[in-house]
């Protein structure tokens, strides 16, 4: 029998010159984001949800001062005395902080001001590295770049909203800021193969982390669980089948949604996922981060929230009865079991940055990266979990209340930073991740 939930492991730390490597590399990735933007992108913060460029680049920077150099470097200079207040980004224990739907008030410190900061930060932290650092820094310091991944994918979702809610459709790169230039025909049928499922037996699992590398503190401790038989669809809910669920009056139609999803689709008008607009001579368009586009049928849909993703899995059990989205837990059995890869995913280390459609071939496809897919699993603590002490204790634990699981990463995660057993979570409301889902029954 699978062992009981015991006191997680605490994961080996990456140490020596292998964490400096990554440290310098995680942090001129984020540097290489922020590349295509001018300083005035840097600076708006759309809705409360998404922070400004400037606000990521200076919070991932403050994270490294605020939990590593201030404690652990002896006689380092803080660079700003007020820094800690405009960065903290919800760190009650590190005291009060500037408002977060206000992060877009910031015009000063200025983005030259906020990259000598983080020139100042990777300074000392460079002289952090060089000494003979503990298990217990190192830790931290990886829990510092995941932290900095954690931004990077939250930076671009952020600036696409932000370029979006521009009229001129400005793409963040390599693309067009004229959306009439890419008027193209709409696609003459939606040639998409029909789903297939693969099965797995009922039985005793084990889920969570328990040894190796890195992990957060929300995948642990590894426990057991009891599935019953379920199959679980061997690729995401493309495009082509949205529009379909659309056509067939998906957002009119009360019947297939949540009391609350229905609510805020007559509150907020949803028609169609976030970005999506109708062309003029039929199909959809939709903004990219290299600019308008036509939506491809058979990709992955995306930008759609956990109420969209509901009232389509509910849609289209009323064809194929018994689909619905998968529990977090049966996810991982079968990202487990199927050899979870986010080396060969659709990631941001492919530099595309919208989801394209997961190679044909047998078995479960486009589970890493592509789009986070959402779970029927509200985001819970896992049996026996309890935050790390102090400050880092916020860093999870304390949003385990009214938020749903999304698994596998998107294409705008890194893949150093996915495990099988990753767990992102949001509100039911929110669209502006590259989310999406994949069916089970
Ligand atoms: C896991 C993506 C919901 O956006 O607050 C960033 C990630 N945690 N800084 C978030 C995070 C701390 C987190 N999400
Ligand atoms: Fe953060």
């Amino acid at each position: 029998p699978a062992a009981a939930a015991t006191a997680p492991a605490v994961p080996t730390p990456l140490m020596g010159e292998a964490l400096a490597e990554r440290f310098t590399d995680v942090r001129a990735f984020t540097e290489t984001l922020v590349e295509p933007l001018s300083p005035e992108d840097c600076v708006v913060q759309p809705m409360p949800d998404a922070s400004p460029a400037k606000w990521h680049l200076a919070h991932t920077t403050w994270f490294f001062e605020a939990f590593l150099l201030k404690p652990y470097l002896s006689k380092y200079p803080i660079f700003h005395p007020k820094f800690g207040f405009l960065f903290n980004s919800y760190y009650n224990a590190l005291g009060p902080r500037h408002a977060r739907a206000a992060r877009g008030m910031l015009t000063r410190p200025s983005l030259e001001e906020v990259c000598d900061y983080r020139a100042h930060v990777d300074r000392h932290m460079a002289e952090l590295l060089a000494q003979n650092e503990s298990a217990e820094t190192a830790r931290l310091i990886e829990v510092g770049l995941h932290h900095e991944q954690q931004h990077q994918e939250l930076l671009l979702t952020d600036i696409k909203y932000t370029l979006w809610r521009n009229p001129l459709r400005p793409a963040y790169r390599d693309g067009t800021s004229n959306d009439e230039q890419v008027e193209r025909e709409a696609p003459a049928s939606f040639d998409i193969p029909h789903s297939s499922f693969t099965q797995f037996s009922e039985g005793l699992y084990e889920v969570g982390r328990d040894t190796g590398a890195f992990c957060y503190d929300n995948e642990q401790p590894r426990h057991r669980v009891w599935r019953d038989a379920f199959e679980l669809a061997d690729r995401p809910v493309t495009s082509g089948e949205w529009a379909a669920f659309i056509e067939d009056g998906g957002y009119r139609r009360p019947e297939l949604w949540l009391s609350a999803g229905w609510a805020a689709v007559q509150r907020e008008g949803w028609e169609a996922p976030l970005y999506w607009e109708r062309q003029k001579g039929g199909g959809w368009r939709t903004f990219t981060l290299s600019g308008m586009a036509p939506v491809e049928p058979a990709e992955p849909v995306c930008h759609v929230n956990y109420y969209e993703a509901d009232a389509f899995a509910r849609w289209a059990g009323l064809s194929e009865p018994g689909l619905r989205l998968p529990t977090e837990q049966e996810w991982e059995i079968a990202a487990d079991a199927s050899g979870y890869d986010p080396a060969a995913g659709d990631t941001a280390d492919g530099g595309r940055l919208h989801p394209i459609a997961p190679a044909p071939g047998p078995g479960l496809r486009g589970l890493a990266g592509g789009v986070w897919e959402w779970t029927a699993s509200p985001y819970i603590a896992y049996p026996g979990y309890a935050p790390p002490a102090g400050a880092l204790g916020e860093y999870n634990g304390k949003f385990m209340c009214d938020q749903w699981v999304l698994r596998g990463g998107s294409c705008a995660t890194s893949a150093t930073h996915l495990r099988s057993t990753y767990r992102n979570f949001f509100p039911a409301d929110a669209r502006w991740q590259f989310s999406g889902l994949r069916l089970a029954r």
